[in-house]
């Protein structure tokens, strides 16, 4: 094994090399302290590796993504989301036999406590759809109190069908109930997706027609979403697991991860902010400069990204299944051509240059979202979605290595040791 020197104080301290199968290298620093009585410091853990893992491979300098092995742009044009839900929890694509057993079982778990739609209703109405898919998957817990044993593979494997039968029922619940409607099963053995799209869309009084551009977009979308590595809300959930908290409960804390502005909240932000520039007159230049200027908050959103220091493979693909949307529902949409000048418009700018800022996988897609007529507050709830299998594959992986708690360090930097005051002395 190779290693690495450290020398402070005049001490040296050797620390193990791991290398991963793409080469990329990590400094085993987790005796450090033990060694040497000192940690590593790294707010935002900007250089900071969590784990090893095999579900993800993500190459920020080239804008290389891989689910196990397989191209993002492999996926998102060949494969359907479940099939890609397999490949990413259990290591490898599934069968034909294994597929349809998958679907069948999820149709088994698809039922709700008739209690759920209670919890749901006393939500006011205009609760934000992300606040209330967090709350009503931790509630989960209460109607199946019983923890996964993580040594029993059956009980892992109907844990996970749980989830994947039944959030996609609750993100249809909350759509529906933000428009009023009645809360609608499905039957999941129809398709996956098309089920969630059926869940969804249909209305009480009209016969269902099923649009297959809405189901494959949908479709895209879930998979390009479906896991990044060590991102906000995946390390949230591995990080609640690692506490032995049950996946219900970790998953929920995943959901409100996600929900921040710099992490899924951006499809939703991008929108809003791509409809005022429209509705300002269209002057990308000023929002540019609001952007730049460092006396400002605002930041251009869905531009940047934590690794992606080229381009975002998920934004291209994105963007290109924007037109081809927008295309094939016969929509003219304005905020399209906005989208992409602001795009040409940052991409000649030299603080964006200089900062490698490009759009990320946020910048497109609810441009897509708005098309299939999602409102705007749902789409971090479809990211949520989509992530599912992402967030199963890495608390498995987690729990099944047995990882320890997680539980950082810091470099306390407040008073000193001082004498209590009694309050009237105060
Ligand atoms: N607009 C303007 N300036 C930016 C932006 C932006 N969108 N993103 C980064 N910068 C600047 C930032 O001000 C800093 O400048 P300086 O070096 O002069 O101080 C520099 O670029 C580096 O930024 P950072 O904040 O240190 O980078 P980070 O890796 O901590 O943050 C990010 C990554 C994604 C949070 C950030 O780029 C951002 O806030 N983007 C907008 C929100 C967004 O689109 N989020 C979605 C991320 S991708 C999908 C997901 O994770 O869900």
């Amino acid at each position: 094994m190779k290693k690495a020197k450290l020398t402070f104080d005049g001490k040296v301290i050797e620390l193990d090399v791991i290398v991963g199968s793409e080469n990329e290298i990590g400094i085993d620093i987790s005796r450090l302290k033990t060694d040497s009585g000192f940690i590593t410091l790294d707010p935002g853990f900007k250089n900071t590796g969590s784990c090893e893992s095999k579900v993800t491979f993500l190459d920020g300098e080239n804008g290389v993504l891989r689910y196990r092995g397989y191209s993002i742009e492999d996926l998102a044009n060949n494969a359907d989301f479940l099939e890609v839900s397999h490949l990413l929890i259990y290591g490898e694509l599934p069968t034909k036999k294994q597929y349809k057993k998958l679907l069948v079982d999820i149709q088994e778990r698809s039922v709700l406590d008739e209690d759920v739609k209670k919890i749901l209703e006393t939500f006011p109405r205009s609760a934000h759809p992300m606040g209330m898919l967090s709350s009503l998957t931790s509630s989960l817990v209460a109607f199946d109190p019983s923890s996964v044993d993580v040594t029993n593979e059956e009980e892992m494997y109907d844990a996970f069908l749980n989830l994947l039968a039944k959030i996609p029922i609750l993100v249809a619940w909350v759509f529906r109930r933000r428009r009023g409607l009645p809360l609608e099963y499905g039957d999941f053995s129809q398709g996956y997706v098309e089920n969630i799209t059926k869940m969804m869309f249909k209305m009480p009084n009209k016969k269902y027609v099923e649009n297959k551009v809405v189901v494959n977009a949908i479709n895209k979308l879930l998979i390009l979403h479906a896991d990044h590595e060590q991102n906000c809300s995946t390390s949230t959930v591995r990080i609640v697991g690692s506490s032995q908290a049950g996946l219900f409960a970790s998953i929920s804390s995943g959901i409100s991860a996600l929900w921040g502005r710099l992490h899924g909240g951006a499809n939703q932000a991008v929108l809003e902010m791509l409809e005022s520039i429209l509705n300002d007159g269209g002057d990308i230049s000023a929002y540019i400069n609001k952007a730049k200027d460092k006396n400002d908050t605002f930041r251009l959103m869905g531009f940047g990204h934590r690794v992606y220091k080229n381009f975002d493979p998920r934004a291209k693909i994105i963007k290109k299944a924007a037109h081809e949307v927008l295309h094939d529902l016969g929509i003219n949409d304005p905020i399209l051509d906005i989208a992409k000048n602001l795009e040409i418009e940052a991409s000649k700018d030299q603080y964006f240059i200089d900062r490698k800022l490009y759009p990320n996988v946020d910048f497109y897609s609810g441009i897509i979202y708005k098309a299939l007529n999602i409102p705007n507050e749902m789409f971090t709830v479809m990211f949520a979605l989509g992530r599912l299998p992402g967030w199963i594959a890495h608390w498995r992986e987690m729990r099944t290595k047995k990882e320890p708690i997680g539980r950082p360090r810091q470099i306390y930097t407040g008073e000193k040791l001082r004498e209590f005051i009694s309050i009237d002395k105060r």
